[in-house]
C-alpha cells in the first residue's frame, strides 16, 4: 500500500495540463486548455482541460475526470499504477504503508508465484520453439490448426514435454521451493516424487491487467483420451478464476477504441480471433460471468457481445448471472454461430470480414434471446408460460436506473408484443417487482426508527403520492448534501463550531442510514467522519484522488463542476449575484433538513399504508395520532426549510 503522505505529496504536485498535454496536443482557450478528445473520434476539439479545477471534461463524449483518472482511463492503468506514474514524473518519493505479517507473507507467496509462473512460461515457450520434441509435437500441432508463429509468441504458448519431471527437474534445479511449486499446479507430487502436472500438453499462459502471468490453461494434444481436455491452475493467491478473463490484457485497448467487449468459451477462440485482427475478445471458460468479471468488462465499455456456437451447454450457463449486468446498466447482446462451429473454426472457415459482418447482422438482444428460449421449454404449459412471464418482468425490472428508464419501456413493449400479453399489465408485473424491492430496503430502514406519539385529536389530511414517490429517487439532494459537506466542511458555521461539526451534530452517525439511501454516500460521510474526528482536514480533492475507485467516481460526481459559475461571469456581474461561496450556511442548513423532511414523508406515506390497511378503530386512532405528530413535524422543518431558497 502507498501511504496517505506519499498520496498527498503526489496530489500537491499535479499539474494537470502538464499531465494531459504529455499524452495530447492542448491549446490555450480562455481560462482552460482545448484538444481533440482522445477517447473518441472527433474532427472539432471538445475535449477541456481545466487548470484550476483540476479536472478534464469532454463535451463530446461525456468524458470527465482528474488527473488519475486521465491516467486510468487513457493508459489502462490501476489507481497504484497512475500513481507510481506520477510520482516517477513528479520525483516524488514512494513511502509503503507498514503491512502485517500475514499480509507481507502472503504479498511474499503471491511475489513467488508471479515469478514461478514466469519461469515456467519462458521453459514451456522455449521448449515449443526450441526442442526437438517441441517443434514436431506441439509446435506442429498448433501450426496445423492455423496458428501463426507471431500470435503463439504473442499470447506466450508453450508446451510441457511428455516426460515424466522435465519442468519439475528444472524448477527444482533453478531453486524454486517444491511447496509453491505445488501451489502453482505446475508440480504434483506422486510416489514420494515431484512430476509435472501439465505433460504432454499445449500451455496457454493466462495474463493479468499488466501483462504478468496468473496461471495456466494446459490443452490434451490427443483426442479421445479418458484425461480431462484442459486442466487448470488452482485456486491460489493470484489465480482467483472468478476474476479472470482470460485475453483480457490483450483485448483491452482494443475494447475501449471499439467500446464494445466480445466474450467467446474458449482459449483458442480468443487466440484466433486476434489473429485474425479481432482483438477486442475475451473468453470466459464456459462458465456463467461473474460479478468481478462483469465489473472487469465495465471498466472498459458499457456493450458486451457474448458469442457462443449455436448448440454449446454454455449458453444457459452465459444467460445465468447476465441479470447482475442489467443492474450493472451494460448493454449485453448475444450471436449465435451456425454449423456446429465455434468462433475459432468459424473465424478460420469464413475470414475476418465475414465474421465481422456475421457479428453485426445476428446480434440478437439478451433480454428477447433468453424470452424465446424459455417460450421454447415452456411449450403450450400456460403454468410454465404464466412463469416467464412473471421470470421477464422480474429482470426487466432490474434496469432501473434512471438513465435507462426508455430502455425499459422498450422492453416492456417487445416482450409484451412476443407474449401476446397487454402491455399495461407487463407493465404493472414490472413495476410491482421495482416496488418489492424498494419495500425491502425501505422497510429495513423504517423499523429502526422509533416513533414517538402524542395524543391529539385527529384531523383531514391528504398525502400527495406523487411527491412521495418522488421522494423516494431524489438522489440529487442526497448528492447536494454530500457536496456542501465536501465543499464546505472545514469553513466556520458560527463561533464555535465548524460547518462540520454542526453538520455531524444534525446527523448522528447511526442516523445516516435512515436519511441516505445511497450506500457509497453514506460510506463517503463516514470516511470524512473518521477523518475528520483523528484531525485530518479532508478537502473533497481528498475524495477526488481516493484510493476506492467507487468512491472517487462519486466524489467526482458529487462535486458535478459543470455548474460552478464561471469566473468570467463573475468578473462581470461582480457584487450582483450571489455565488454559492456566499451563500454556504444556507445550503447547509436547507440540504440537510431537506433530508430530514423526506425522511418524515416517507414515514407519513408508510403509516397511511397501515391505516388503509386496519380496521381496528383502536388502532387507526394511534396510526392517526403518529401522523398528526409527522404532520407537525413536517410543517416546522418545511417552514425552516421555507426561509431559504432552493437553488
Ligand atoms: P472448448 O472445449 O470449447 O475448448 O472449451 P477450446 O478452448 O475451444 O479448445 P479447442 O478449440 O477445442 O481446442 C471452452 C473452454 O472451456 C474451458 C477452457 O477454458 C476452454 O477454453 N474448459 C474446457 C476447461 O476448463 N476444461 C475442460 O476440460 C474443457
Ligand atoms: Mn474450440
Amino acid at each position: 500500500m502507498i501511504s496517505q503522505n506519499t498520496i498527498q505529496q503526489i496530489q500537491g504536485r499535479i499539474d494537470i495540463i502538464d499531465i494531459i498535454g504529455s499524452f495530447i496536443k492542448l491549446k490555450k482557450r480562455g481560462t482552460s486548455y482545448l484538444g481533440l478528445c482522445p477517447f473518441h473520434n472527433e474532427k472539432t476539439p471538445s475535449f477541456t482541460v481545466s487548470a484550476a479545477k483540476e479536472i478534464y471534461k469532454c463535451f463530446g463524449c461525456g468524458r470527465s475526470g482528474n488527473s488519475i483518472g486521465f491516467l486510468m482511463e487513457h493508459e489502462k492503468y490501476s489507481y497504484v499504477e497512475a500513481l507510481r506514474w506520477l510520482a516517477q514524473k513528479y520525483n516524488v518519493e514512494i513511502e509503503e504503508t507498514e503491512t502485517t505479517p500475514e499480509q507481507k507473507l502472503q504479498q511474499l507467496s503471491a511475489d513467488s508465484l508471479f515469478i514461478i509462473n514466469s519461469f515456467a512460461q519462458k521453459f514451456f515457450s522455449d521448449y515449443l520453439f526450441n526442442n526437438e520434441d517441441g517443434q514436431d509435437i506441439g509446435l506442429s500441432y498448433l501450426k496445423q490448426r492455423g496458428f501463426r508463429e507471431d500470435i503463439i509468441k504473442k499470447f506466450q504458448i508453450g508446451f510441457n514435454p511428455e516426460a515424466r519431471d522435465s519442468f519439475a527437474q528444472a524448477a527444482i534445479n533453478a531453486q524454486y521451493n517444491l511447496d509453491l511449486l505445488q501451489k502453482s499446479g505446475l508440480v504434483a507430487i506422486r510416489d514420494e516424487r515431484p512430476v509435472d502436472n501439465y505433460r504432454g500438453r499445449i500451455i496457454f499462459p493466462i495474463h493479468n491487467q499488466s501483462g504478468k502471468v496468473l496461471g495456466f490453461g494446459a490443452r490434451i494434444l490427443k483426442t479421445n483420451d479418458r484425461a480431462p481436455k484442459y486442466i487448470n491452475t488452482p485456486e491460489n493467491e493470484i489465480y482467483v478464476k472468478s476474476k479472470i478473463l482470460y485475453g483480457s490484457y490483450f483485448a483491452r485497448m482494443a475494447i475501449d477504441k471499439a467500446d464494445e467487449c466480445l466474450l467467446v468459451e474458449g482459449y483458442t477462440d480468443v487466440v484466433s480471433l486476434h489473429q485474425a485482427g479481432i482483438e477486442n475478445v475475451v473468453a470466459s471458460g464456459g462458465t456463467s460471468l461473474t460479478p468481478d468479471q462483469l465489473r472487469l468488462v465495465k471498466k472498459y465499455t458499457n456493450n458486451l457481445t457474448i458469442i457462443y456456437d449455436g448448440d454449446s451447454a454454455g449458453i444457459k450457463a452465459a444467460l445465468r448471472g447476465l441479470d447482475l449486468a442489467l443492474e450493472e446498466s451494460l448493454n449485453v447482446k448475444l450471436v449465435l454461430i451456425p454449423d456446429n462451429e465455434d468462433p475459432d473454426s468459424y473465424v478460420n472457415k469464413v475470414g475476418a470480414a465475414a465474421f465481422t459482418q456475421f457479428v453485426a447482422e445476428n446480434k440478437k438482444d439478451f433480454i428477447l434471446f433468453q424470452l424465446g428460449v424459455m417460450l421454447q421449454d415452456a411449450g403450450t404449459d400456460s403454468n410454465k408460460k404464466s412463469a416467464v412471464v412473471n421470470q421477464v418482468a422480474e429482470t426487466i425490472s432490474k434496469i432501473n436506473k434512471a438513465e435507462d428508464f426508455t430502455k425499459q419501456q422498450d422492453y416492456i413493449k417487445q416482450c409484451a408484443e412476443i407474449l401476446k400479453i397487454e402491455e399495461a399489465g407487463l407493465h404493472a408485473l414490472v413495476n410491482k417487482f421495482v416496488r418489492e424491492k424498494v419495500n425491502k430496503e425501505e422497510n429495513r430502514a423504517s423499523r429502526e426508527s422509533v416513533i414517538h406519539v402524542n395524543t391529539e385529536g385527529n384531523q383531514n389530511f391528504e398525502v400527495d403520492e406523487e411527491v412521495v414517490s418522488l421522494l423516494y429517487k431524489d438522489e440529487p439532494h442526497e448528492r447536494a448534501m454530500v457536496r456542501s459537506l465536501l465543499e464546505f466542511g472545514l469553513k466556520s458555521w458560527n463561533d464555535e463550531q465548524r460547518v462540520a461539526d454542526h453538520v455531524f451534530s444534525e446527523i448522528a452517525e447511526n442516523q445516516l442510514e435512515e436519511l441516505i439511501d445511497n450506500k457509497n454516500l453514506i460510506t463517503l460521510i463516514k470516511t470524512y467522519k473518521a477523518w475528520y474526528d483523528e484531525g485530518l482536514e479532508p478537502t473533497a480533492k481528498n475524495f477526488t484522488y481516493h484510493e476506492d475507485n467507487v468512491i472517487r467516481q462519486l466524489a467526482m460526481q458529487v462535486m458535478d463542476y459543470d455548474y460552478e459559475i464561471s469566473q468570467n461571469w463573475k468578473e462581470v456581474y461582480e457584487g450582483k449575484i450571489d455565488t454559492r461561496e456566499d451563500l454556504y450556511k444556507e445550503e447547509v442548513f436547507s440540504t440537510v433538513n431537506y433530508l430530514k423532511l423526506r425522511k418524515i414523508k416517507r414515514l407519513m406515506d408508510e403509516n397511511q399504508r397501515d391505516l388503509e390497511k386496519t380496521k381496528d378503530p383502536e388502532e387507526q386512532l394511534v396510526l392517526l395520532q403518529i401522523h398528526q405528530h409527522l404532520k407537525q413535524m413536517e410543517i416546522e422543518l418545511a417552514k425552516n426549510i421555507g426561509t431559504v431558497i432552493f437553488k
